[in-house]
């Protein structure tokens, strides 16, 4: 039977040069990077070349690259590594669990979150960040790409608002790295997660960004690992896979593969549309809840950080045009290249388009469970997930559909569709062919559709 892997903000697959350049750190070059003789130095070499891609890949310098086991353990560091009892904390409602479970574990221990909500479009307006600020908030983090509805956030305000209060910034970037350029000097960030299995690496390896002078305590304590702020033997296949996916991450944001992709996906997008009761969660202009934005400052400021004032050459030589032409809001639309009015107030985005990642988009089928899509789509082979989460056995609404004001009902009839960055036409051709046919089908039989519930 056909299959199509329409699950991309889950995991991927290992792309085959990832697969090559790990190969041989498995068995002939197996040695520990920590070890002097020949076995350890290969090791070594294999990471310092590793770490110099990753520098590339943020835009930073080598050493401010800290090798870990992926997304989670990156968001957990940012949080448990900055926060101390006191301490304010400032995030949105629509972060991964790896950064909301941590806040909630921080409550215990002294710390206040804030959890910003989106707009009914799922971007994070930054003057919500700013009123949410208060004298003794020390950290602010926000994710780059929302993991189910794609959209990117103004992670270039918020950074800016983050040096005026001199507030350190991290940015979960797990779902926006290899779909949009990343550079850490340009978001204007302290820290960067991001994680090798979300773009065509291995699972289990990740990186985070540290700018020089962040006093972040380590989360694992043992030995002198990555200048004593990670310790643990160094995984050197996955690092060596991380890198290699970087290096062709960097290929494909310049050679057009990423504006075939969003062409794909709009394809995709534009025929599940035509299907009566359906629309977009999260990039269709929705009205934005009343009176959401106001512009008191409402917050005091503190002194920069001396963090925030340490900036230095790059490894990237420029800062890269495209993130500038390409990402950030205001601005242009990643997905068309259209440059939006800069002085656009979010008010606008009614209107507008919000920017989104290439590969994603999150569709709502009225009178349906998007759980018993999920299955009858796997049925005919393809691989996509549902606006909704298993929690304890019960299958709750999707916390980032929630906040952006969906009902639950309406939640609960949502997909998601992110396509492989390999993703081809035939995919979505195949696609267009059996989402009609599920959907019929189970409407026809929907208690719902039929009127039969209350
Ligand atoms: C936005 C975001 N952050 C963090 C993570 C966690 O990453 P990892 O699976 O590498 O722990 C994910 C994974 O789904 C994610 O989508």
């Amino acid at each position: 039977m056909t299959r199509v892997y329409m699950d991309a903000n889950a995991t991927t697959p290992l792309l085959p040069e990832v697969m090559e350049a790990m190969r041989p750190y498995w068995i002939e070059r197996f040695g520990n990077a920590s070890s002097i003789h020949l076995d350890g130095q290969q090791a070594h070499s294999a990471v310092d070349r590793a770490r110099a891609t990753l520098a590339e890949f943020f835009n930073c310098h080598d050493a401010e690259v800290v090798f870990n086991s992926g997304g989670t353990e990156g968001d957990n560091t940012a949080i448990f590594g900055l926060l101390r009892p006191g301490d304010h904390f400032v995030t949105t409602s629509i972060e991964h669990s790896a950064i909301l479970a941590a806040a909630e574990r921080m409550a215990a221990f002294g710390v206040e979150t804030t959890f910003v909500a989106p707009t009914a479009s799922g971007l994070i307006d930054p003057a919500a960040i700013e009123r949410a600020l208060r004298p003794e908030t020390r950290l602010i983090s926000v994710m780059l790409a929302n993991n189910e509805t794609g959209v990117l956030q103004p992670v270039e305000e918020i950074g800016k608002i983050a040096k005026a209060a001199g507030a350190f910034f991290h940015i979960d970037a797990v779902q926006g790295a290899g779909k949009v350029p990343l550079d850490v000097r340009h978001f204007g960030c302290h820290l960067c997660s991001i994680s090798a299995h979300k773009m065509h690496g291995p699972k289990g390896v990740g990186a985070l960004f540290v700018r020089r002078g962040t006093p972040l305590e380590p989360l694992l304590v043992g030995g002198s690992h990555e200048r004593r702020r990670r310790a643990g033997t160094e995984n050197v296949p996955g690092i060596v896979g991380l890198a290699k996916a970087a290096e062709l991450a960097m290929h494909s944001l310049e050679d057009g593969t990423l504006v075939s992709l969003a062409a794909l996906r709009d394809r995709l997008e534009a025929g599940i549309l035509e299907l009566s009761g359906t629309g977009v969660n999260g990039a269709a202009p929705q009205s934005a809840p009343e009176g959401w934005r106001d512009n008191s400052p409402g917050h005091a400021q503190r002194s920069p950080g001396k963090e925030a004032s340490s900036d230095h050459a790059p490894r990237r030589g420029a800062a890269n045009s495209f993130v500038h032409q390409n990402l950030g809001f205001p601005g242009p639309d990643f997905r068309t290249g259209e440059t939006t009015n800069p002085n656009r107030s979010f008010n606008e985005e009614s209107t507008n388009p919000v920017p989104r990642v290439a590969n994603t988009t999150n569709i709502w089928f009225d009178h349906l469970e998007g759980e018993a899509l999920v299955i009858a789509l796997d049925l005919k082979g393809v691989a996509v997930s549902g606006g909704s989460a298993c929690h304890s056995g019960a299958t709750e609404p999707s916390h980032v559909l929630l906040a952006m004001g969906l009902d639950k009902t309406r939640a609960r009839s949502s997909l998601r569709f992110s396509l492989l960055k390999t993703a081809t036409e035939a995919d979505v051709d195949y696609v267009l062919k059996v989402v009609p046919e599920a959907v019929a089908h189970l409407r026809a039989i929907s208690p719902v559709a039929a009127g039969t519930l209350g």
